[in-house]
């Protein structure tokens, strides 16, 4: 897979150009199909911990280079399909498919349960919550894109833990949430899961507040995968979950992104939430890639 990877690249800077008042940058004079310098992979991670979401527009690349990419920052996580496995059109490996496609290459139809789960990704969230050591970075590029909709928004929670008063910050620093792609599924009426599916869907407790390593700044923890919070009734927590989703999804938080052919999106998924925005699923396709790198540990397990 290496083999794929040209010779180094010469020693560029890299040039960076904010995107948004707080958050997120454009990231130029990469070719990522290219092995990165120590240098270089420093300087794009010190770059995730400033703005957490980064375009690398106009990238060339497939699956191994991507996969290639993403291990300068971490290990990535296997992909393993919830739903439907048999009929997976990548391979079950590395690379999660990000589309509306199925193996036969052709639009996946209206009531297929692939599409219906796959519309979960509309809902705010945070990729892995519901794994116990959850993602880090998620790395997203643009294979084939409709002609219209289908942007992918993001929110920075940092930003959204500065807005709260001190009153608050102190009552949701000791909250711990459960995570399940149950919950956020059900959510848009999508239920029926299989026992198999549902033994796989065990809820994991994570911090509703963390501390983000690489900038030192606390963070909301927020997901659509979350049902619950601990030592509250559960309709109060989902109440508290809503209101705190809504403050942090206010547009002052939000960087959308419309995608070209081409666009390597990275963001930093232990600041910030996503979701993709609607598009003509049913008529054109829509095919992205994604890797994954894993975080280093469970929340709980990481100082706040
Ligand atoms: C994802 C995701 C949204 C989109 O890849 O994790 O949520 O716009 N994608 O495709
Ligand atoms: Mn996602």
């Amino acid at each position: 897979m290496s083999a794929a990877l040209k010779a180094e690249q010469p020693a560029l800077a890299l040039r960076i150009t904010a995107l948004h008042p707080v958050f997120a940058a454009r990231c130029e004079g990469l070719d990522l199909r290219r092995p990165l310098t120590p240098a270089q992979a420093t300087a794009v991670e010190a770059a995730m911990d400033r703005y957490a979401v980064m375009v690398f527009p106009n990238q060339p690349i497939d699956d191994d280079l991507q996969l290639a990419f993403g291990r300068n920052f971490g290990e990535v996580e296997a992909e393993p399909s919830l739903v439907d496995k048999a009929r997976r059109r990548l391979p079950d490996n590395q690379v999660n498919d990000i589309s509306n496609l199925g193996a036969d290459g052709q639009l996946l139809a209206a009531d297929d349960r692939r599409r219906m789960y796959n519309l979960g990704n509309a809902l705010w969230h945070s990729d892995s919550s519901f794994k116990p050591t959850p993602a880090k970075y998620s790395m997203l590029h643009a294979r084939v894109i409709p002609p219209s909709g289908g942007e992918t928004e993001f929110a920075d929670m940092r930003a959204a833990w500065d807005s709260l008063d001190e009153e608050r910050q102190a009552e949701l620093l000791p909250l711990v949430a459960d995570h399940s792609l149950m919950f956020s599924r059900a959510q848009l009426g999508f239920d029926d899961f299989t026992p198999e599916e549902q033994a796989k869907c065990v809820p994991v407790p994570q911090r509703l507040v963390r501390r983000h390593m690489g900038s030192g700044r606390r963070s909301l923890y927020l997901s659509a995968h979350i049902g619950g919070i601990h030592g509250m009734p559960r309709p109060e927590a989902l109440m508290l979950i809503r209101e705190l989703t809504e403050q942090a999804t206010k547009p002052q938080f939000v960087y959308s992104h419309t995608w070209s052919v081409g666009d390597l999106v990275v963001w930093d998924n232990r600041c910030t939430m996503h979701r993709g925005r609607p598009y003509a699923d049913k008529r054109y396709p829509r095919d992205m890639r994604r890797v994954t790198l894993a975080d280093v540990a469970p929340t709980l397990e990481q100082p706040q």
